[in-house]
């Protein structure tokens, strides 16, 4: 006799708590009408469940925080960087690790350097299946073009295809072609991909994505921000019979560097890196890195949140771990099957991607579906969830305004954090706004900023 559960549990008990706080639906409307309908704006002690994001909000470990007691906070030669650039080596096999506040000090120094020596290329175009909205705009900032080539599953919200972050290998061969090293510096891979609802690429694809820039002579340079999340589902599809840590060293080797958010799978609250086994490169990043974050050995950072990223790092790629964490997204979409809600199929790594077009199907995309679902999410339930849509995407640079291709609201779920509970409960507050979506009315800007209007813009919006 061996007993079996089919139920994955949080693999880990609770040991320190913070309280999270019910206001009344009036309470809720007033936070609102005060953040002029712009959740960005919202005090989060107002907010109930947040999932805005997965970004620097997980739970750290009671190892993590005894190493944040043990930083050394030297200015030269501390031994938590010591730590920190072995665990990283040890992981990616690169030879330079460079420290930095967050990932987008990682794509400010790589893009910034790599405009110093493609000074006469306007502008150098780099790939990738997706960029984020931050490296695309550090990569303009220095004078590049950012070229997004997912693979055409993405744009099929409703199949159930594994890899739906895939690079357009068809795509990415003719733009190689076409323009080639002179007018390439470099050829990213984004894993999970966080533009694309949270979706992995496949181990043959990073590995083809590869071949592809060698054969072009292109250095490729992975955003690894949520590299184990698309470890796990290259091991639940593809790999089954490797360790999560195997995979990931497989796929680190498949490339020259990479940059990375710790604010991710590191389990960290802040921090970042850039790696790279480019040694021509290496004096100017580290030039950069001095004048804009720091010295070489902290970077942004403190010698304790170097120690606390390589405890994360050395967390994150637990198989127990990972299978919990995929669980999560997986057991939410199952739910809103049962409930016939519509979502970017399928569930993603870190978040659950809301299909506001289908939900507010009375709703032009004018009217803002995604906004107007997320602040209902607020109003009936206190769930902070995010517009991704025509509000964030909509207006372009000269001003005007088009229909974004989509219009989802993204649950991102932040890391060790929340209970199946809390996740049964979200899942009760999107039926209940489901159900009485007849009654949602359109969103309006009333005032908004030239850039990112999505953080600061300010709306009308009718609450029925
Ligand atoms: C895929 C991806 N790349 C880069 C970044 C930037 O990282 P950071 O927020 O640490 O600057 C993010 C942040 O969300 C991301 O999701």
């Amino acid at each position: 006799m061996e007993f079996k559960s089919n139920i994955i549990i949080e693999p880990f008990r609770i040991k320190s708590v913070e309280p999270i706080k019910k206001l009344s639906k009036e309470d809720r409307a007033l936070a609102l009408r005060k953040a002029h309908f712009n959740l960005f704006k919202l005090s989060s002690d107002d907010v109930l469940i947040d999932l805005l994001t997965d970004s620097g909000t997980s739970a750290m470990s009671a190892l993590q925080w005894g190493e944040i007691q043990k930083g050394d906070e030297s200015y030269a030669g501390s031994s938590s960087f010591a730590v920190f650039e072995q665990t990283i080596r040890d992981l990616t096999g690169y030879k330079h690790i460079i420290p930095t506040h967050q990932g987008r000090a990682a794509e400010k120094i790589l893009f910034q350097t790599l405009s110093k020596r493609y000074s006469g290329i306007t502008p150098g175009k780099i790939p990738n299946n997706s960029h984020f909205d931050t490296t695309r705009a550090n990569l303009e900032v220095a004078g590049f073009e950012g070229i997004d080539l997912p693979c055409e599953e993405f744009f099929n919200f409703e199949s159930d295809f594994s890899f739906k972050g895939n690079m357009n290998l068809e795509k990415l061969e003719v733009l190689l072609k076409k323009f080639g090293a002179d007018q390439i510096p470099i050829g990213m891979l984004t894993m999970t991909n966080n533009s694309c609802g949270g979706q992995p690429v496949s181990y043959k694809n990073i590995e083809e994505t590869s071949r592809l820039f060698k054969k072009y002579k292109i250095p490729f340079y992975l955003d690894a921000c949520r590299f184990a999340e698309n470890v796990a589902f290259i091991r639940k599809h593809e790999l089954p019979d490797l360790t999560p840590t195997e995979i990931a060293k497989k796929i680190f080797r498949l490339a020259d560097g990479c940059t990375f958010s710790a604010k991710k799978d590191a389990l960290a609250n802040i921090g970042g890196f850039l790696a790279t086994n480019d040694d021509d490169l290496v004096e100017d990043f580290t030039s950069l890195l001095i004048l804009t974050e720091g010295f070489p050995t902290y970077g942004g950072l403190a010698g304790r949140d170097l120690l606390a990223i390589a405890q994360g790092l050395r967390e994150i790629l637990d198989e127990d771990y990972l299978e919990y964490r995929l669980a999560v997204t997986r057991y939410i979409g199952k739910k809103l099957d049962a409930l016939k809600i519509p979502y970017l199929r399928p569930a993603g790594g870190h978040a659950i991607y809301l299909n506001a077009k289908r939900i507010c199907d009375h709703l032009k995309w004018s009217e803002y579906p995604g906004q107007v679902l997320a602040l209902s999410l607020y109003l009936e339930g206190g769930i902070r969830g995010c517009e991704i849509g025509s509000v964030m995407f909509g207006k372009k640079v000269d001003g005007s305004e088009s229909a974004h291709p989509s219009e989802l609201v993204r649950l991102a779920i932040p890391r060790r954090v929340y209970t199946q509970s809390h996740m049964d409960y979200c899942c009760e507050v999107i039926a209940y706004v489901a159900e009485h979506r007849a009654k949602l009315s359109a969103a309006r800007i009333v005032k908004q900023p030239k850039q990112l209007r999505h953080f600061a813009c300010e709306f009308t919006w009718p609450m029925n």
